[in-house]
């Protein structure tokens, strides 16, 4: 099942991956993301790569966890 990941040395505090998918992540007191759901898949997952695509940074991206 793929996993969140969010690289916080890349992420400058845009906020589109919370705007985009609120059910996935909140943010903190400094607007950076706090991931809710790290496993995703179906409708979450598709939240998920609109998140991956709304982050100018890239700073988010999916991995496959092997489990
Ligand atoms: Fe940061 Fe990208 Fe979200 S810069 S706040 S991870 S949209």
């Amino acid at each position: 099942m793929p996993v969140i990941v969010v690289d916080m040395d890349k992420c400058t505090g845009h906020g589109r991956c919370y705007a985009v998918a609120p059910l996935l992540f909140t943010d903190d007191d400094e607007g950076r993301p706090i991931v809710l759901v790290s496993h995703v898949e179906g409708d979450s997952e598709k939240q998920a790569l609109a998140a991956v695509a709304a982050c100018p940074e890239s700073a988010i991206w999916l991995e496959d966890d092997e489990q």
